[in-house]
């Protein structure tokens, strides 16, 4: 299978197909999303909430994103992946910004970055793209600034907020961005700004007027501890209850000697049962 690249991404919008976007982590997330035939995979920074437990994605560090993006190339090597630029990475200028998105596709395998922002990101978005390095950006709700923006409201309410994030969707498109995830925002506002823009809009908790839609892996599955009932994600499985439960009766059948029986033991007579040959 060939990875999706960026015209056929941009080909998807104009042939009016939606794109399907989940996050991945890791080796198993990667292989199973690829199976289900996903058109793009996002190393998100989310990463740092549902993976490593922290309470919101400012202490992830580059050097998480590489990891784990090895881990999910190696899952998903005809897939396209898209790693974000964790906090603090960009934004210093296009030199620097360029030296930390060229060793997520030199280290971690990356075909793509993402960073959340608008019209002040011109100027890197532009060095990165000429570079050959895709840009998704990445308006609305955007995680890396919830201390600054005080906390998961919806974007876009305002007269004001609606044509700020606007311009910052063109600006963005301008400077060479191939896509743009638009998070947490009224499906109105999502909509004009995908049909403004020619370049293919991935939204979360942005309604029903985008070209794309994005979820993270552990909300769409239910896997994990303390994941909440959000309005914008449907979970398709609850796998959270069932590896729970697994374990549980594991644990039991340890210390009801249940677990293991004969059939999982080895004997010395191996000439008797060439199935021990393992
Ligand atoms: O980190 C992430 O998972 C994301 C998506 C929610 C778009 O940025
Ligand atoms: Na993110």
């Amino acid at each position: 299978k060939q990875a999706l690249t960026v015209p056929k991404l941009k080909a998807m919008k104009n042939q009016g197909k939606p794109i399907a976007v989940v996050t991945a982590y890791d080796y198993p997330s990667a292989v199973l999303s690829e199976e289900a035939e996903v058109d793009m995979i996002l190393v998100g920074d989310s990463l740092g909430n549902v993976v490593l437990g922290y309470e919101t994605t400012v202490p992830v560090k580059l050097e998480d994103m590489i990891y784990h993006t090895r881990a999910v190339v190696r899952g998903a090597p005809g897939t396209m992946v898209v790693t974000d630029l964790p906090f603090a990475t960009y934004r210093l200028g296009p030199e620097a910004t360029l030296r930390n998105a060229a060793r997520l596709m030199q280290e971690g395998g990356a075909h793509a970055v993402k960073m959340e922002g608008g019209a002040e990101l011109a100027d890197e978005i532009r060095l990165l793209t000429s570079a050959g390095i895709p840009v998704l950006g990445h308006l609305g709700l955007t995680p890396q600034s919830i201390h600054q923006i005080g906390g998961y409201k919806v974007q876009g309410k305002s007269e004001a907020e609606a044509e700020k994030l606007l311009s910052d969707a063109r600006a963005l498109e301008q400077a060479g961005a191939f896509g743009i995830v638009l998070e947490l925002m009224t499906e109105e506002l999502s909509a004009e700004i995908s049909q403004a823009i020619g370049i293919p809009t991935i939204g979360i908790g942005a309604g029903r007027g985008c070209d794309g839609q994005v979820l993270v892996f552990h909300d769409l599955l239910r896997y994990g501890s303390g994941i909440r009932e959000k309005k914008m994600v449907k979970s398709y499985a609850n796998v959270g209850d069932t590896i729970r439960e697994a374990i549980a009766q594991y644990v039991n059948e340890v210390k009801t000697r249940a677990f293991p029986e004969e059939k999982h033991s080895f004997t010395s007579q191996k000439a008797a049962d060439p199935a021990q040959s393992e």
